[in-house]
């Protein structure tokens, strides 16, 4: 064969394999159109939040906790400093509230970036940076943090937030970080509903967090990382809390195609296996809990004008998930280690993933006795359908649905209680590409349950909570091409609808809260920056409960907060 020959196979199968579809939703810079309109004074961004009792009251104490700038940190350790607590004449505990808040300051260009913040291991909060404008921009995050309360007064541990970040000729936005753990005195906030915080918290997180951080980083199903944890003998009770958040090929996991469709139309993406990843736990080989997470928009993601200055349900306050595992105390109490262990259930590259086991134990005993239930595992059941049409067009359908219940029982100085704990999650997903792949549409609905239920020796209920979680999304992307001569350039029709609902029932005192953003919009891009574009984001956050009701809504368009208003006066049918 010549070389004609030679170079003419080469070109028929380049054009075979680079199929010009972006793969969307991505993520993208909008720097070069808000250098066109950023005000000229810095802008604040918000995560709308509840408001919380400590708004309004003063802290008895104020604690810096770190103060850092983050430029070009990839690559590099996380920051890290011995913690100091609080001093005694300051306050003492017990506290009513603790909260954290964090203060964040840049100017730039500068990608979304994600971050975990560590207190002796265990994670305190999980968060990611909008996208700066060259005049600046800053915010602010609040949270309860009371639940970490026996963290708070040692002295033994060090600090440690990670925030990979890079700063070069084209990505100059550093970000500035100040966090403060403010303290409220006892009797100032009503807490007798509450549960105390625990004893103490055990992390199942990287032991060598210093150098990459605490979170494990998840690759693939396969790989699972974990801890030897001993327990102390008169444990009584054990919550395991997840943070979790998704990056790379997965970070939009929910809108992953199958392998099948990548495979047949030839194209170069990463992002497949499908649109359904489970969060699991399991001690020692056992899977004794799962989680389908609420996957977070990043400011930079889908459209990255829709997130300014009001950004996506969670991006600065990852939503974190408890599981009660005290039913399985009968099968850790033995004062050896037993090993934690995290993965993701057709996870791809990559997830940052740890855990806080929260412990409480009998203060009035060196040891309790504990049983567990005979062990099932979780029944499973997911149904793929998977329709590969002409072209780039397919639609792709998964059903899932696992269950489990898992009892046991603890006799501590307390009594002898058992507890029940129940869980079921539904997962709906569609992700359909119609117009030679154009035009893609992606469906997923989530609804989680967990009931814990605890009786004492006579078989009477000491305590139920149930706790519901929905998340519907619908993600509709439509890319136009051939509007300019630049082949590069294209405009991106996007619509998001997303939603975090919560249902929350102690004993008989229910708390419900909605929390839903719509956006519509489009923007010219080229390569993942944004040249120009129109966005409008509406969300509504309503909260009800036995005492009161609170509301707000808020419209966002082209950068600017057009609508702002809130209300705690509860609709007429429920207030009689
Ligand atoms: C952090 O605190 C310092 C000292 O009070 C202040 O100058 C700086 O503006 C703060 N940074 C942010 C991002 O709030
Ligand atoms: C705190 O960090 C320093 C520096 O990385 C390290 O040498 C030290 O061992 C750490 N201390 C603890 C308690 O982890
Ligand atoms: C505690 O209660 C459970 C369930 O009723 C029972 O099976 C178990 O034997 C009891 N344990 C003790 C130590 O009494
Ligand atoms: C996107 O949202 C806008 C505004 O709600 C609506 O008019 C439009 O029909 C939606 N587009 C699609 C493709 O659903």
């Amino acid at each position: 064969m010549n070389q004609n020959g030679v170079v003419f196979l080469v070109l028929a199968f380049l054009t075979a394999t680079t199929v010009s579809l972006p793969s969307s939703p991505d993520r993208f810079l909008k720097s070069a159109l808000t250098s066109l309109r950023s005000p000229d004074v810095p802008q604040e961004y918000q995560e709308l939040t509840l408001p919380s009792p400590s708004d309004h009251l003063t802290p008895s104490c104020s604690h810096l906790l770190l103060r850092h700038s983050f430029a070009n940190t990839i690559n590099k350790p996380p920051y890290t400093a011995p913690y100091t607590p609080p001093p005694s004449d300051c306050t003492s505990p017990p506290w009513s509230h603790v909260n954290l808040d964090l203060r964040a300051a840049s100017s730039g260009d500068q990608y979304d970036r994600i971050s975990g913040l560590w207190l002796g291991g265990v994670e305190l909060l999980r968060t990611s940076t909008a996208e700066p404008s060259p005049t600046g921009i800053f915010w602010k995050v609040r949270k309860d943090v009371t639940r970490y309360s026996s963290l708070f007064t040692r002295s033994d541990l060090n600090v440690t937030m990670m925030l990979e970040n890079i700063v070069n000729d084209v990505y100059t936005g550093i970000y500035h970080i100040n966090v403060t753990l403010n303290f409220y005195e006892f009797n100032t906030i009503d807490i007798s509903r509450r549960e105390s915080p625990a004893d103490l918290i055990i992390p199942v997180s990287n032991d060598g967090g210093g150098n990459r951080g605490f979170w494990f980083m998840i690759e693939n199903s396969e790989e699972s990382y974990s801890n030897k944890i001993q327990l102390p003998l008169n444990t009584r009770k054990i919550v395991l809390e997840l943070y979790v958040s998704s990056h790379g090929n997965d970070e939009f996991w929910y809108s992953n195609p199958p392998d099948s469709y990548i495979v047949t139309n030839k194209l170069a993406t990463g992002r497949g296996n499908g649109a359904y990843r489970e969060v699991v736990v399991k001690i020692d080989g056992r899977n004794v809990g799962s989680e389908v997470a609420f996957p977070v928009i990043f400011t930079g993601g889908i459209n990255p004008l829709f997130w300014e200055p009001v950004v996506g349900i969670g991006a600065f306050n990852l939503p974190t998930y408890d599981m009660d595992l005290t039913p399985f105390l009968g099968m850790v109490l033995d004062g050896k280690e037993h090993e934690f262990a995290l993965s993701v259930n057709n996870g791809i590259s990559y997830w940052l993933v740890d855990a806080n086991l929260h412990v409480w134990v009998d203060h009035e005993a060196v040891s309790v006795e504990a049983g567990s239930g005979s062990y099932d595992s979780p029944k499973r059941h997911v149904v793929r359908k998977e329709v590969l049409e002409e072209q780039l067009d397919g639609s792709f359908k998964v059903e899932a649905e696992v269950r489990s219940e898992f009892d046991g029982w603890v006799k501590s100085s307390e009594g002898n209680l058992t507890t029940v704990v129940k869980s079921v999650f539904k997962v709906g997903s569609l992700v359909k590409f119609e117009e030679n792949g154009a035009y893609k549409r992606v469906e997923q609905r989530v609804e989680t349950k967990r009931v814990v239920e605890v009786t004492n020796e006579l078989g009477k209920q000491v305590n139920r909570v149930v706790h519901e979680r929905s998340y519907p999304r619908t993600v509709i992307t439509s890319t136009l091409r051939g509007l300019s001569n630049d082949k590069d350039m294209y405009v991106l029709v996007t619509n998001v609808s997303q939603a975090l609902n919560e249902r929350y029932l102690v004993g008989e005192a229910l708390t419900e809260v909605y929390n839903r953003q719509d956006s519509d919009g489009w923007m010219q891009v080229e390569d993942h920056n944004v040249l120009a574009g129109e966005a409008r984001t509406r969300q509504s956050l309503s909260y009800i409960d036995e005492f009161g009701c609170y509301s707000r809504t808020v419209v966002a368009a082209n950068g600017e907060i057009d609508q702002d208003s809130s209300s705690d006066t509860c609709p007429s049918s429920s207030s009689s």
